[in-house]
C-alpha cells in the first residue's frame, strides 16, 4: 500500500510534480515550495514542450532542468480549478508514478484547502491489482511506494487532518475495488463474509453473518432463490457501527452477487466476466461502515451486504418459480437475471428492523442505467425529491457522478404478476426504474430511503482516467462517507 505523509521543505524524490493553471496570459506554475529561479525553469522547459496547461494535461522533463533528482512533472488544473479538478490531476501524477519509490507533489499555499482531495486523488491514482499475478511480475506492475506532499503548511492540524481522512477514505475505495475485482472463482460469498469479519475484528465492530440454513429457517426465499443454483452458498452481512452519541441512524444495504451469470435466463457470453463486479454495491457498504467507523462519524451505522451467487445448473430457480421475501410478500420470478432485487428485497426489509433513519442501498441494479446514464454515472432513485437532491450534491461534492432518475407511480402496475404479490420485472424499456420501483415495495411508510443504481460508474471497461484505473472503481464509497458526515454536521436532517 502507498505510504503518504506532509513535509515543509522539498525532499529528494524519484518523481517531483507540480500544479499549473491556465490563465489568460499562459500557464502559471503553482511553484509553492520550488524557488523562483525553479519556477521560471521549469516554465520555459514545460513551454517549449507546448504546454498550455489545460486541465489533466501532463508534460515530463528531467530533474536537472531545475536541479532536483529524476523526473519533474507538470500537471494542468485549467482554469478556476475546484477540488476535483485536483483530484483528478493527482490522480494523473499517481498513475504515472508506477514502479517509483518516492513521489513529492507540490502544494501552493493558495491550493492547501484542496490537499485533503490532492491526497486522495494520488492515492486512489497510485491503485493496482495484483492479487492474481505471479510475484516477478506484480513487483513490476507496484503503484509508488511513498506520496510526499509538499506544503508550508505541513504542521498545520487541519491539513494533517484532511490527509488523514484522505488516507482513510481512499484506502477503503481501494479496498473496495479489489473485492470487485477479485476473481469471481476466488471470492464466493463464504469468502466476502470472511473479509467483513476481519475488517469488523480489526475495527471492533459488532458483525453477524446469516449462512444457507439460517436463511431458509428464517425465510429469506429471495437471497435463497437466488443462491440456490450455485455450489457456493449465500450469506446475509449485517455490520454495526454504534458511536457513543449517535445523532442518527443510517443504513446501508449492499448488492452482493458475486457472479451473475443470470441464472436460467443466462446472459450472452460477451462480458459476462464482468459480472465478478456485481457485489460492487455490498463491498461498497462493507468499505464504507469501515471508513466512516474509522473517521469516528458519529452517526450510527448499519450495515447489509445481501451475497450470493446466480448459476444456471439443475438446482437453480427457474422463471416462473415463486420466492416468498423475508416478511412475507410473494414475488414470481419471471428473470432469473434480475436478480439483484431479489436479494435486496430481503435485506432491505431486515434492514428496516433496526429501525434507522434512513436507508441506502447500492447496487449493480440494471443495464438500462447504464443506457441512460452512460458509462460514468449512477443513477439515484429516492422516495423525497429532497433526499434524491441531496445525495446527487453529496455525490458531487465528494467527486462522483450521480443523477436523478424518477419513481413514476404510474408505471407500478407494469410489475403487477398473474400469480404472485408482485414480478420482478416488468419491461425491458425504462427497466431502471423498474427496478427502483421493484425495490420500493419493501419500503416502509415514512421510510426515508434512497437506492443507487451503480451498474454503469462500479466497472470501468475502458481504459484508465483521471484517479480511476481500468476495472473496478470503489464507485459510491466516498458518496456514502460525505452522507454520514452531513447528517454529523446537520446539513442532513434526518431527525
Ligand atoms: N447485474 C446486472 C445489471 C448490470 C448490467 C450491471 C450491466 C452492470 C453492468 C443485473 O442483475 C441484470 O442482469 N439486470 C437485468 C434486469 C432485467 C432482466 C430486468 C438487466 O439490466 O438487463
Ligand atoms: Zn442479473
Ligand atoms: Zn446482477
Amino acid at each position: 500500500m502507498t505510504q503518504i505523509s506532509v513535509t515543509p521543505t522539498l525532499p529528494t524524490a524519484d518523481i517531483t510534480a507540480v500544479f499549473a493553471t491556465k490563465e489568460k496570459t499562459g500557464f502559471v506554475i503553482s511553484a509553492g515550495k520550488l524557488t523562483s529561479v525553479q519556477s521560471k525553469k521549469l516554465a520555459a522547459a514545460a513551454k517549449s514542450m507546448k504546454f498550455s496547461g489545460s486541465a489533466s494535461e501532463l508534460v515530463s522533463v528531467p530533474g536537472s532542468t531545475i536541479s532536483v533528482n529524476g523526473i519533474v512533472m507538470v500537471v494542468g488544473v485549467g482554469e478556476n480549478p475546484n477540488h476535483e479538478t485536483f483530484r483528478k490531476a493527482a490522480g494523473i501524477i499517481g498513475r504515472n508514478s508506477f514502479g517509483a519509490k518516492k513521489l513529492a507533489i507540490v502544494v501552493d499555499d493558495e491550493n492547501v484547502d484542496a490537499i485533503g482531495a490532492i491526497a486522495q486523488g494520488a492515492l486512489l491514482g497510485s491503485y493496482s491489482f495484483n492479487l492474481h499475478r505471479s510475484e516477478s511480475v506484480s513487483a513490476k506492475r507496484e503503484g509508488v511506494k511513498a506520496i510526499v506532499l509538499v506544503s508550508s503548511d505541513a504542521k498545520n492540524p487541519l491539513v494533517r487532518e484532511a490527509i488523514d481522512r484522505a488516507e482513510i477514505v481512499s484506502n477503503f475505495v481501494n479496498e473496495t475495488r479489489n473485492l470487485a475485482n477479485t476473481a469471481p472463482g476466488h471470492l464466493p460469498p463464504a469468502e466476502v463474509a470472511k473479509y467483513a469479519t476481519s475488517l469488523a475484528k480489526e475495527l471492533k465492530l459488532k458483525i453477524e453473518v446469516l449462512d444457507e440454513k439460517m436463511l431458509k429457517r428464517k425465510g429469506f426465499g429471495g437471497i435463497v432463490g437466488v443462491g440456490q443454483g450455485s455450489v457456493n452458498p449465500p450469506r446475509l452481512i449485517r455490520i454495526e457501527y454504534r458511536p457513543l452519541k449517535p445523532v442518527a441512524h443510517i443504513a446501508f444495504v449492499g448488492k452482493g452477487i458475486t457472479f451473475d451469470t443470470g441464472g436460467i435466463s443466462i446472459k450472452p457470453k460477451q462480458s459476462m466476466h464482468e459480472m465478478k463486479a456485481d457485489m460492487a454495491g455490498a463491498a461498497a457498504v462493507i468499505n464504507a461502515i469501515a471508513a466512516i467507523a474509522e473517521l469516528k462519524i458519529p452517526v450510527s451505522i448499519t450495515a447489509f451486504a445481501a451475497c450470493a451467487e446466480n448459476m444456471p445448473s439443475g438446482s437453480a430457480q427457474r422463471p416462473g418459480d415463486v420466492v416468498t421475501a423475508y416478511g412475507g410478500r410473494t414475488v414470481e420470478v419471471l428473470d432469473t437475471d434480475a436478480e439483484g432485487r431479489l436479494v435486496l428485497m430481503d435485506a432491505l426489509v431486515y434492514a428496516q428492523e433496526a429501525k434507522p433513519d434512513l436507508v441506502i442501498d447500492v447496487a449493480t441494479l440494471t443495464g438500462a442505467a447504464v443506457i441512460a446514464l452512460g458509462r460514468r454515472i449512477a443513477a439515484v432513485m429516492a422516495n423525497s425529491d429532497d433526499l434524491r437532491n441531496h445525495v446527487v450534491d453529496a455525490a458531487t461534492r465528494s467527486g462522483e457522478s450521480m443523477w436523478p432518475l424518477p419513481l413514476p407511480s404510474e408505471y407500478r402496475p407494469k410489475l403487477d404478476s398473474a400469480v404472485a404479490d408482485i414480478a420482478n420485472i416488468a419491461e425491458p424499456i425504462g427497466s431502471a426504474l423498474y427496478g427502483g420501483l421493484f425495490l420500493q415495495e419493501f419500503i416502509k411508510p415514512g421510510q426515508k430511503w434512497a437506492h443507487l443504481d451503480i451498474a454503469a460508474p462500479a466497472f470501468n471497461s475502458e481504459g484508465p482516467f483521471d484517479y480511476t484505473p481500468k476495472g473496478a472503481t470503489g464507485s459510491a464509497v466516498r458518496t456514502l462517507v460525505t452522507i454520514a458526515e452531513d447528517v454529523a454536521s446537520g446539513l442532513l436532517k434526518l431527525r
